[in-house]
């Protein structure tokens, strides 16, 4: 019999309308859906954009991905999504994984497709790109995440060391992602003089729930959650 194929599908970072049209004419054509999901999420928010866009009745797998950096216990999750993958593409049927933004962009893809590939190298896959929150971002605050000869860093905010004034030597626009969990280090960076009005921290863009703000110092410990990014423009032009 032959094998299914399998697609990794970047669903955008929020808002449904951003689900690409190629994405939703996918999805509306496979019949199984694998959904990452950490042990935090009570609903996948992958699995919220796709359902608000696309209306159909899959069968569902959902698949638990932990946010540990424990490698061994990520490796037995890894493979034993791989396993349940391997097995449903194996019956000649075409299944979807989905993940939030864009799949190239610090997605468990990434590493599924590596123990998909120790398993079985045969499958076939199709990577579709998403809209990621770094685009979604700038065009909801209204600020070009580069311009002219400018750089832009984009890392995530635990691997960033506190003094981000000196990382701006260096670099002309840096994109804080998973920026949820470094409630200080965003506290300091509101009383950095070297960097003051020239940070935006946007949370849940295209959620119903989500807000941007410039006045950092104003926020409390609640307003940090997951989908927290910052972008920090070393020549920001007023307006
Ligand atoms: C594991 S990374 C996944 C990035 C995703 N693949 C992408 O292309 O945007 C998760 C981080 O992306 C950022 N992010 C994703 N969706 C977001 C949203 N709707 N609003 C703000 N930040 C978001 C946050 O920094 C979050 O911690």
């Amino acid at each position: 019999m032959p094998r299914g194929k399998l697609y990794g599908i970047g669903v955008g970072p929020g808002d449904p309308e951003l689900l690409t049209i190629k994405a939703k004419k996918i999805l509306e054509e496979v019949e199984v859906l694998f959904i990452p999901k950490s042990k935090q999420e009570t609903r996948s928010l992958a699995l919220s954009i796709v359902t608000q866009a696309v209306d159909k009745d899959w069968e569902c797998y959902e698949l638990l991905l932990p946010m540990t950096k424990d490698q061994e216990i990520l490796q037995q999750h890894w493979q034993e999504a791989a396993r349940q993958i391997t097995e449903v593409i194996n019956t000649g049927r075409d299944a979807a994984f989905i993940t939030l933004g864009d799949p190239s962009l610090y997605s468990s893809l990434t590493y599924l497709l590596r123990s998909i590939g120790q398993i079985n190298p045969e499958i076939d896959v199709k990577i579709i790109p998403g809209v990621s929150s770094l685009n979604s971002v700038a065009a909801w605050i209204q600020q070009p995440l580069a311009e002219g000869d400018e750089s832009l860093l984009i890392i995530p905010a635990g691997r960033v060391s506190e003094d981000i004034g000196r990382l701006l030597d260096q670099v002309d626009n840096i994109f804080l992602l998973k920026a949820g969990r470094e409630v200080d280090k965003i506290r300091r960076l509101a009383e950095d003089q070297q960097t003051s009005g020239r940070v935006y921290l946007a949370s849940r863009c295209g959620f119903p729930d989500g807000f941007y703000t410039t006045d950092l110092k104003s926020l409390d410990e609640q307003d940090f959650n997951y989908l927290t990014s910052l972008l920090i423009k070393k020549n920001r032009k007023e307006g």
